[in-house]
């Protein structure tokens, strides 16, 4: 048994930032965020916590799929912006739309965070566990954003995908993923600094911190690198793949794992310009996309692949199968 999508659904906040607008906080320009990166707005949420989008996006994904939600057996959120550290937002999410039978529980991958998700529900079903999942990526990072560094505060926007996945015997052909927690200094968010009555200190919240240069050195190196191990490790041509939906960081990544993979850019969809980097989002939210733009026919093999803090990388192949 494997997962194939049977449900898609997307949620932004209403309130979109443009660079114009950034330009007034920071010292930065329109150009500059457009040709560096490819992005000319984000959405940033103001009343909506990461759950709250989450959990309007899992129920776009249910109606799509046009299942229940107490059909659910288990809801995998993806998130590196919890409203808590505990509960989870996934619990708070299966409370929100009544998913009474369904184990929640969120996992940390920063924006590898989808494609990690997927993968632990195929193992789920591989192993005959589960039948029916959500799985969702979803993000405030605007409430961590340090918005006097102009490194990181142009980059970054709020948003949330979910996909409802069926144990079937088509859908994902086969995924990797991994991890390099030696690099984790180059993009780290600490949650809070210790602070105890021992050290007579106070927990301070901490905010987005990055090295920009060494997170784009390491995509533009780790995309390519797991696409081609999947295409190899299954037999699968280039000319096969109808697009590769990857994680939405920056066009010029985009632009040069296009080039490393010899691939046209008219097979790599983007929506970087009208979201920004949205971390584990932006794969759910470009699928939504393409969904509603028709760009996706069942039988369609597309390559999913993220990238982001931990280091974490992943990559999946799958057969298009929303729509048959
Ligand atoms: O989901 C994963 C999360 N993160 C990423 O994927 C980020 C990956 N990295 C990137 O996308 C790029 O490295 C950035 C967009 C962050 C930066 O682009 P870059 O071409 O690597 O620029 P840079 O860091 O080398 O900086 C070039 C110049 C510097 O000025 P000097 O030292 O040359 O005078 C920066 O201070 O651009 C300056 N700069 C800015 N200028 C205007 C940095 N940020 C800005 C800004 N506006 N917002």
């Amino acid at each position: 048994m494997t997962a194939r999508i049977i449900g898609i659904g997307a949620y932004a906040p209403e309130t979109i930032v443009t660079n114009e607008d950034l330009s007034k906080i920071v010292e930065t320009s329109d150009e500059w965020i457009r040709s560096r990166t490819g992005i000319r707005e984000r959405r940033i949420s103001t009343q909506e916590g990461t759950s709250d989008l989450a959990a309007k996006a899992a129920r776009k994904a249910l109606a799509n799929a046009g299942v229940r939600p107490e059909e659910l057996d288990i809801i995998i959120l993806g998130t590196s912006s919890p409203d808590c550290n505990y509960p989870s937002d996934a619990c708070t999410v299966q409370a929100a739309i009544g998913a009474v039978n369904a184990v929640a529980f969120d996992i940390s991958a920063a924006c590898a965070g989808f494609i990690f998700a997927l993968n632990i529900v195929q193992g789920f079903f591989a192993a005959g566990i589960y039948k029916t999942a959500l799985i969702i990526g979803a993000e405030t990072l605007s409430k961590v954003t340090d918005w006097s560094d102009r490194g990181t505060c142009v980059l970054f926007g709020d948003g949330a995908g979910a996909a409802v996945l069926q144990a079937a015997e088509t859908g994902v052909i086969d995924m990797t993923m991994g991890s390099d927690g030696t690099k984790g200094s180059a993009l780290a968010c600490t949650s809070r600094t210790l602070g105890n009555f021992l050290t007579g200190t106070k927990p301070e919240l901490g905010f987005m911190t990055m090295d920009g240069r060494e997170v784009f050195s390491f995509a533009v190196r780790k995309i390519p690198e797991s696409v081609e191990y999947l295409l190899e490790k299954t037999g699968t041509s280039r000319e096969e793949i109808k697009y590769y939906v990857l994680h939405q960081a920056n066009e010029r990544i985009v632009e040069a794992a296009a080039r490393r993979l010899k691939e046209p850019m008219s097979k790599f969809p983007m929506t970087i310009g009208k979201y920004g980097n949205t971390s584990t989002a932006s794969i759910p939210l470009l699928l939504d996309d393409m969904v509603r733009q028709d760009m996706l026919k069942p039988g369609d093999k597309i390559l999913l692949s993220g990238f982001g803090a931990g280091m974490t990388w992943g990559a999946v192949l799958m057969e298009w199968t929303l729509g048959a």
